[in-house]
């Protein structure tokens, strides 16, 4: 029996700008850009129902309709390809519209991840929930997810998963100041600072986008001021949990040392879709060949 109420709520925010893949996100949102064939934010849903969350509750903004209809029936083009006897297909149309019950909320103005998070409070209620962030795209086969709800509901309050990064590369992140635990991928979360300059670090443990929350955040996020860059951080929040156990904590972290990608990073979006390419039985024999002799030539 688990001390702690299971956890089916999974929080996908998805209403940021995207301003880093402009012009491709002036009218569609960044989570929409497809990663090999499908869109990133199938994986980030694919990952929360494999984790035993299929309760998703998605934060848009503007341009929703092409998340919220790639999760809905397309009654037309499913009756196109039954004609056509394209049985493949149709399954992979109904896949996405099958994956989980969906929510949508609309957070208006996208004033921070913290903001974000805020607006599933009347949906969540008052069970830990998790947060999967729309374009942070964990590889399948490294589950993570799965492992931070099971640390939440062994040791309650709140886990987020930390990877470590090089001293060059943390102040693109949230930090964490940490304790191990006697769990050797599990450590005590006792500060955290959004986006330090290498000097100021704590670490190199940067916070990435999956979080298991106590309700308790909530409380904390209506009171956070706008921090760096002017948005509300949940990072910010995430301070508050971590520094008052009374108040919602403890917060621990899980180190993560599989597979990640950035897909709202021009750079590392393009890696997904290499490496993603590479690994599919259907395209990846194919395109090794290509990728090989492309290489050769440009060497
Ligand atoms: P990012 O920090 O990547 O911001 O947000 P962004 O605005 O989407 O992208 P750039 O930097 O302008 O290119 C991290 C996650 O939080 C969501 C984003 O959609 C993304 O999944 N987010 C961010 C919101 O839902 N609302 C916000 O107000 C801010």
């Amino acid at each position: 029996m688990t001390q702690h109420p299971r956890i089916t709520k999974a929080v996908i925010p998805a209403a940021g700008l995207g301003t880093r893949f402009l012009p491709a996100t002036k009218a569609t949102p960044k989570e929409m850009l497809p990663v090999v064939d499908k869109p990133a934010i199938q994986y980030v849903v694919e990952e929360a129902v494999s984790a035993g969350l299929d309760d998703v509750l998605m934060i848009t903004g503007r341009n929703k309709r092409p998340l919220e209809d790639h999760f809905d029936r397309n009654y037309e083009l499913e009756s196109a390809l039954q004609k056509k006897g394209d049985a493949g297909r149709l399954a992979k149309v109904q896949e996405s519209s099958d994956l989980a019950t969906m929510h949508y909320v609309r957070q208006g103005d996208p004033r921070g991840l913290g903001h974000a998070v805020l607006c599933a409070a009347p949906h969540v209620g008052h069970e830990p929930f998790a947060v999967l962030l729309g374009d942070d795209l964990i590889d399948p086969r490294d589950p993570l997810l799965a492992r931070m709800v099971e640390v939440q509901e062994q040791r309650g309050g709140s886990v987020i998963a930390l990877m470590e990064v090089s001293p060059e590369q943390i102040h693109l992140y949230g930090c964490a100041a940490v304790d191990p635990t006697e769990d050797g991928d599990v450590v005590k979360v006792h500060d955290l600072v959004e986006k330090p300059a290498a000097t100021d670090a704590p670490s190199n443990y940067a916070i990435i986008g999956r979080y298991v929350l106590d309700p308790h955040i909530f409380d904390i996020l209506r009171k956070t001021e706008p921090g760096r860059g002017g948005e509300i951080q949940l990072t910010d929040a995430l301070q508050q949990l971590a520094a008052d156990e009374k108040v919602g904590g403890p917060v621990h972290g899980v180190v993560f040392k599989g597979r990640r990608y950035d897909t709202g990073d021009r750079g590392d979006y393009l890696r997904a879709i290499v490496r993603l390419a590479c690994e599919r039985e259907d395209l990846g024999p194919d395109f090794r060949t290509w990728l090989r002799s492309y290489v050769a030539e440009e060497m």
